[in-house]
């Protein structure tokens, strides 16, 4: 992994992420990469569900589902929206997170960092392959049918979609914080030395 993958990944919608996505062994690999995350008392608090391409439909279902049980009453146009986003992204991979709350020394946002360090594994080695990515959420991760329909379990959360693909238009790349307003030296007389 290069530094310049680093700074070269940006976030691609996944509307944007089109055929061809990765092979399976590429998956494999961004998986294992993810595996790579820092993990406090090895919990390994994330796991990852690839969605079947051929089976995009049943997710869309899921979608609407979820977007049933966020709003009320759907209107025939909230119901496309909602199914339509089950078929962008070549790839599709839902990141679940197994949060325990009861770690001695491993809070849950010491391990929601573990699932954040994964996740940008995946994004890092799907832009080393050349393909475009994004993680996106949206109330829908919230919801019932999706913590069911996906077989998560009672202590998991899902946290998104990463979707993966070939880019179909590539954006500017979004302007970045500069250092000096993020880092600082301790104790502060030293800021010069960044100068
Ligand atoms: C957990 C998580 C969920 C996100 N969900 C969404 C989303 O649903 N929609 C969206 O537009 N951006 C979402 N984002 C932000 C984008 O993934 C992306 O990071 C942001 O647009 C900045 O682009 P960049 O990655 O190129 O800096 C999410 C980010 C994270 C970390």
């Amino acid at each position: 992994m290069t530094l310049d993958n680093i700074f070269r990944r940006r976030s691609v919608s996944p509307r944007r992420l089109i055929e061809p996505g990765p092979s399976l062994e590429q998956v494999r690999t961004m998986i294992d990469a993810a595996c790579a995350a820092p993990d406090h008392r090895r919990l390994r608090p994330w796991r990852f569900i690839l969605i079947r391409n051929d089976q995009r439909t049943l997710l869309a279902n899921l979608f609407e589902a979820a977007a049933c049980e966020t709003h009320n009453t759907l209107s025939e146009e909230q119901t496309e929206r909602a199914r339509e986003k089950a078929f962008n992204g070549a790839c599709l991979i839902a990141v679940v997170g197994a949060i325990r709350d009861n770690v001695p020394d491993t809070p849950p946002h010491e391990q929601w960092v573990s699932v954040g360090a994964a996740v940008q594994n995946i994004l890092l080695t799907a832009t080393s392959f050349g393909f475009g990515s994004m993680i996106v959420s949206g109330d829908k991760v919230k919801t019932r049918a999706l913590q069911k329909g996906l077989g998560l379990s009672v202590i998991e959360q899902l946290l998104g979609f990463v979707a993966v693909g070939t880019v179909s238009k590539l954006l500017p790349v979004p302007e970045r914080p500069i250092v000096e307003n993020v880092l600082s030296v301790w104790p502060p007389e030293e800021t010069g030395m960044l100068t």
